[in-house]
């Protein structure tokens, strides 16, 4: 495939949404390629719907190897639509979460362990990964503040209701996939202004890319 596909990862309230909005905005600047940003389950219908099973607050009870396979699916069928045909067109695709989120919510903060997370995963895309992974780094208690203060401006959901040792344990299993795959994930760190976060962001994709772009 000709593109380039990037990922943001983080624990919630990191700041990769913003991030995103910010890279989009900037990147016509160094590139002639077209870009397609996109969020799992991203306007797929089915993949939508998949998640709003996966992400309903009243579904205590999910098995947390069902949780796993549903994002799986989930991701399966956003793959397929929207990120494979655009990477197909040669576009610069970034993607807000993909298989690094489900190897630290479910493989290290549920306890699954990322060898199962990572072979359902690799059935789901078939082996496809990112060319590169933008880790907004920030403590669990840091990014829960910052989604209790915005309650009102984003979606409340049930991963969000989990309590701070489970995304203590989000941060941790990130922070050792950054350890594990030094090539493809660069560490930034989400504390800093969102200008700055954006900046290094920007910055990161030039330094890898500098002759595709
Ligand atoms: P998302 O809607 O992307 O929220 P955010 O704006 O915080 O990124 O993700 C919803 C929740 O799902 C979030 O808490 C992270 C979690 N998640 C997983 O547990 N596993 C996954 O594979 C993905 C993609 C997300």
């Amino acid at each position: 495939m000709d593109g380039i596909f990037i990922t943001l990862e983080g624990p919630d309230g990191s700041g990769k949404t913003t991030a995103l909005q910010e890279i989009v905005r900037k990147l016509p600047e160094y590139t002639e390629k077209q870009i397609f940003a996109t969020r799992e389950p991203g306007g797929s219908p089915i993949a939508e719907k998949i998640r709003e099973i996966i992400l309903d607050t009243t579904h205590t009870e999910m098995d947390a190897r069902t949780e796993a396979l549903l994002y799986a699916a989930s991701r399966r069928q956003h793959l397929v639509e929207k990120v494979i045909p655009a990477l197909e067109k040669g576009a610069i695709v970034l993607c807000d979460r993909f298989v690094d989120s489900s190897i630290a919510y479910q493989g290290f903060a549920r306890g699954i362990g990322e060898a199962g997370i990572f072979k359902i995963n690799e059935f789901a895309t078939e082996g496809i990964q990112p060319d590169l992974t933008l880790f907004l780094d920030i403590p669990a208690e840091v990014g829960l503040e910052r989604i209790l203060t915005n309650q009102d401006s984003r979606e409340y959901n049930r991963l969000d209701q989990e309590k701070l040792d489970f995304h203590e344990k989000v941060r941790e299993g990130y922070l050792r996939l950054a350890a594990e795959y030094p090539e493809r994930i660069v560490t930034i760190n989400g504390c800093l202004s969102p200008e700055e976060v954006a900046k290094q962001c920007l910055q990161s994709i030039q330094n890898r890319f500098y002759k595709e772009l």
